[in-house]
């Protein structure tokens, strides 16, 4: 029988792209470049399956357009908003995603960005590398602690659980919000709020850990951020729809909010040149999962849903 064809549209680890080619008949952009919607539309026509990431995007439009060749799209990331999947489902598309392999990594991430904004490791650095750095005092680059403090968690998941147990170990008090409560087991002591208010109201730090769906979108905006506590710190690894951001500029040119830890952005890549000016912003671009391990075992993820689908079994993380 012979493979399936597949097209990988982005450049992944070596491992994963030699299993894809020895299973599957391969077709790929050396130049590891985005494919824009004319482009997808014209490799569904010469593929049965693709493997794509949060890169591509699968609006209603171009879904319409895909051909019938397409069976299925297994996504290297566990984000899905560029995904149109009422459209995919419709046209009887297999939609996966990668859950579970990411949630370490990204939750590194957010600890990264929490204490990267908490203790200004962007001017600290700067300072060391412009030198800048002409004397040492007492008050010289005093920020804030981050051990024992309230964080809150907006999105207890997979991601969310592990930001909430890293955050343990710097003796943090968890809070979250989250559409439903967990279990005992899983929340481990953390409080549960059933309103975002309600936890806005009671935290010194947040952390976004839940998807970018059209009920979340500019989540934290002005009216959110005024129920924060003065001085509040916010960390966003998820997505950068979640947040509105002028209002969270204006929020921390006013003070009300003392820093921001981003990873995910309006506008990617790029970013917001207005975050940019602002030194109390600590920021990455979008790498939350971007360790060897977990973009290896996220492809690996992507191919053993495609192996499933082809033979002939429901994928484990199939969404639609
Ligand atoms: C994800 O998996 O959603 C990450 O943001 C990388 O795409």
């Amino acid at each position: 029988m012979s493979k399936p064809v597949l097209w990988v549209t982005r450049q992944l680890t070596a491992p994963v792209m030699e299993r894809a080619k020895r299973d599957y008949q391969v077709l790929e952009h050396l130049d590891d470049r985005v494919l824009g919607a004319q482009e997808l539309i014209a490799a569904s026509q010469q593929a049965d399956a693709m493997l794509v990431c949060h890169s591509e995007i699968f609006n209603a439009e171009v879904v319409a357009q895909l051909d019938p060749r397409l069976k299925i799209i297994a996504n290297h990331s566990v984000g899905v908003d560029h995904c149109d999947l009422s459209a995919l489902g419709q046209r009887g598309i297999c939609v996966t995603n990668t859950p579970d392999v990411l949630s370490d990594a990204t939750a590194e991430i957010a600890i990264l960005l929490l204490l990267g904004a908490a203790r200004r490791a962007y001017e600290g650095d700067s300072m060391v590398r412009t030198g800048a750095w002409q004397h040492w005092a007492p008050k010289m680059m005093n920020g804030i602690q981050v051990t024992g403090k309230r964080l809150g968690i907006v999105g207890m998941g997979r991601v969310g659980q592990v930001v909430a147990k890293r955050g343990r170990g710097f003796d943090m008090e968890i809070h979250y919000h989250n559409r439903s409560r967990l279990p005992a087991e899983l929340e481990q002591g953390a409080v549960f709020h059933p309103s975002i208010d309600s936890l806005l109201e009671s935290v010194d730090m947040l952390s976004l850990n839940c998807p970018a769906t059209p009920e979340n979108l500019d989540l934290i905006n002005a009216k959110t951020l005024a129920k924060m506590r003065a001085g509040s710190i916010i960390v966003n690894t998820a997505r950068g729809a979640l947040v509105d951001e002028d209002a969270l500029i204006a929020a921390l040119d006013s003070g009300h909010i003392a820093a921001a830890g981003l990873d995910c952005f309006k506008v990617e890549p790029g970013g917001n040149p207005e975050f940019a000016k602002r030194p109390q912003v600590f920021m990455l671009p979008h790498i939350g999962s971007s360790t060897h391990e977990t973009r290896a075992a996220m492809g690996f993820r992507a191919l053993d849903n495609l192996d499933a689908f082809f033979g002939g079994h429901e994928p484990g993380d199939k969404l639609v």
